[in-house]
């Protein structure tokens, strides 16, 4: 067979194989084979060496036309291909828009920050100003200006994580009291206030105790402040927070900061005073400690106790959350289980 006849049968054949292609890869595949380097046309140009002067020209332009030829029907084919592989593309990729969605889960927000922002409320409600303190305290505010100088056995109670001599995480929110009344301005009226925060005692973690917890701290001074102020505005308070059919009580107490000192307790909103697990067969539960401002208190602020006198309280947020939600262990606060958390959806 000659060379001519030889490509022609060639051609016959790939342009077969380029018809019937059905990826870009199979297409590109005899490209290289036909056209490549090592490819039949390329050896048949190479056997041009062995034939007469005469013959080469033509054989070798007709050799050339067959390259060109199926390179072109190559290239038409790897069109058409490509366009086939966009089609396919697009129809599988359509989104369906009527699938149903993946449900995003809601957060909550944490139960001690609803219990916070439930009772500012309140408070804010009658004209209350909410003051931030630091968590970080002088002993100087913390404990001197709170009427518990050096060495007064109540500090032991409220041993705490000492940062230096005079430095230590607050060990309850009553150095906000001392810090705002010094800075308060009488002559602009009464004051007003209750600060929410964490504090830290050197305590042991159990079920109902916790090395940090949250207090949210109250205080009024102002002309003729009495113990009936404090009272009625505990009661409003309790209500407002475990119900309008509750009593409350108050018992006396000691705090080196007020005098008298009071515990105030709730009537049990369980078994509405009967007597069960809650209240612990007693009818009620202890809520808060309080009192009026100890005068001693008053005068390192530079308030005259003769014209002013206050009251003061502070209540502990976990606590008043696991009453009302019965929630048996404090821990469950800290641990970010989304189990617990979870339940407490907007209430
Ligand atoms: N600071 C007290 C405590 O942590 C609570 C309290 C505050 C009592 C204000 C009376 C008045 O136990």
């Amino acid at each position: 067979m000659n060379l001519k006849e030889e490509l022609k049968n060639l051609k016959l054949k790939v342009s077969q194989q380029i018809e019937q292609a059905k990826t870009l890869k199979e297409l590109d595949n005899i490209r290289v084979e036909t056209l490549g380097k090592k490819g039949p046309i390329t050896q048949v140009l190479h056997g041009m060496k062995d034939l007469s002067v005469i013959e080469r020209p033509a054989v070798g332009a007709f050799a050339n036309k067959i390259r060109d030829t199926l390179a072109a029907q190559i290239e038409k084919k790897k069109q058409i291909l490509e366009r086939q592989a966009l089609n396919d593309a697009l129809v599988q990729e359509t989104l369906d828009v009527t699938l149903p969605g993946k449900k995003v889960k809601r957060g909550v927000r944490h139960i001690l920050s609803q219990t916070q922002e439930e009772i500012e409320d309140i408070f804010l409600s009658m004209g209350y100003r909410i003051v931030e303190g630091y968590e970080v305290e002088s002993d100087h505010y913390n404990f001197e200006r709170m009427n518990l100088p050096k060495g007064h056995p109540a500090r032991d109670m409220q041993d705490s994580f000492y940062i230096s001599e005079e430095i230590l995480l607050r060990t309850h929110t009553s150095p906000v009291q001392a810090r705002v009344m010094e800075e308060h301005d009488f002559t602009k009226g009464g004051l007003r206030m209750i600060s929410p925060g964490r504090v830290f005692r050197r305590d042991t973690d159990d079920a109902t105790h916790s090395h940090q917890f949250h207090q949210i701290e109250g205080l009024v001074i102002d002309k003729g402040i009495t113990m009936g102020d404090l009272k009625g505005t505990l009661e409003f308070v309790i209500k407002k927070i475990f119900g309008e059919e509750r009593k409350i009580r108050l018992r006396p107490s000691f705090f080196p900061f007020t005098e008298p000192s009071v515990e105030v307790d709730v009537s049990c909103f369980k078994c509405e005073g009967k007597g069960c697990n809650v209240c612990k067969y007693t009818g009620w539960i202890e809520i808060l400690g309080a009192g009026m401002v100890h005068p001693k208190v008053l005068k390192m602020s530079g308030i005259d106790p003769e014209v002013y006198a206050g009251f003061a309280f502070g209540l502990g947020q976990e606590r008043i959350a696991m009453l009302r939600f019965g929630i048996n262990d404090i821990r469950y606060f800290y641990t970010n289980d989304m189990r617990f958390l979870g339940q407490f959806a907007r209430l």
